[in-house]
């Protein structure tokens, strides 16, 4: 496994290797790696000669007030655990080498990045997208992956890429979780055990509504009767939201294909999870 820190020396590596013929599968991270990346590994694994991961704490897609100085880092343990999976490149550039000189050029993918999330996270998808767009160009690949569990991320990304006609197929792969239930994220390691027994209701209500809407209840109010527990439990919702799968739109009722989103505070932890029911 190679190990670049440079754009020009990853570049150089991938030129060689798509002169083989070989396709190139990108899977995109912010590093300190759990199973949830490491499926995203093994998809791109099973589907490509050459697997790309990157790995960078992109600046430009927190804001002011977020946790881009504590979000955690562990540069070694993520070149480990790469190598076991057989990744044959990690692209870990620092903020000079992504950012050289003041960004003038920026993605933004107006209306689904303003819902859901980016009520919350002002900025948040246009660093997203403008980030991705230059691993894109950089890395040139034929797949990128990317994790349901950042649902309104893949919609966005889909639909730069279609906007832009990047030549790149966007590959989708469920979200894992914890035995209990609890979606796997980098951000799991700031909760105290007592938070984490609070966090656990987040999945446990979108379960309790998937079964709803499996038997055949509709009825949005059902996500009245979450949000009431999930306050009572101690959790801040930002949002529990149904929305059309495709354009993120409000849904007024829960008929499938439908997603359920859920944003949330538990003490300074924001945690965000999801369900999809297909029709
Ligand atoms: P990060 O949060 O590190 O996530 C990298 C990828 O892993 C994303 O596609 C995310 O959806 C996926 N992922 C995270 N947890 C997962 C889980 N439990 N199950 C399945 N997939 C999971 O998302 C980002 O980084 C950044 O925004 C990035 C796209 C790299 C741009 O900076």
């Amino acid at each position: 496994m190679r190990v670049f820190f440079d754009k020009k020396s990853l570049r150089k590596f991938l030129e060689e290797k798509r002169s083989t013929g070989k396709t190139i599968s990108l899977v995109p991270t912010m590093g300190c790696l759990h199973d949830g990346h490491i499926s995203l590994v093994r998809r791109a694994r099973g589907m490509s000669g050459i697997v790309v991961v990157s790995i960078f704490v992109n600046p430009i897609q927190f804001g002011p007030n977020e946790d881009l100085d504590r979000y955690p880092r562990d540069l070694g343990s993520d070149l480990r655990l790469l190598d076991r999976e057989g990744a044959d490149a990690v692209f870990c550039p620092n903020s000079e080498e992504m950012y050289p000189e003041k960004q003038l050029c920026f993605v933004e993918v107006k209306d689904l990045q303003d819902r859901l999330c980016g009520l919350f996270r002002p900025g948040h998808f246009k660093g997203v997208c403008t980030v991705v767009a230059k691993l894109f160009n950089i890395v040139q690949p034929d797949f990128a992956h990317f994790g349901e569990k950042d649902f309104q991320q893949l919609v966005i990304l889909r639909k730069m890429v279609k906007d832009l006609d990047f030549p790149i197929k966007i590959v989708p792969s469920p979200i894992v979780r914890d035995s209990d239930n609890l979606a796997l994220s980098s951000r799991n390691l700031y909760l105290t055990p007592d938070e984490r027994k609070i966090a656990l209701n987040l999945s446990k209500e979108l379960f309790w509504i998937k079964e709803r809407i499996e038997s055949g209840n509709y009825d949005i109010k059902i996500l009245e009767d979450s949000k009431e527990r999930l306050k009572e439990e101690g959790i801040k919702l930002d949002y529990l939201q149904a929305v059309n799968t495709e354009n993120l739109v409000e849904k007024s009722d829960l008929t499938p294909p439908v997603a359920v989103l859920v944003a949330g505070w538990i003490g300074k932890v924001r945690l965000i999870d999801n369900i999809i029911v297909e029709s």
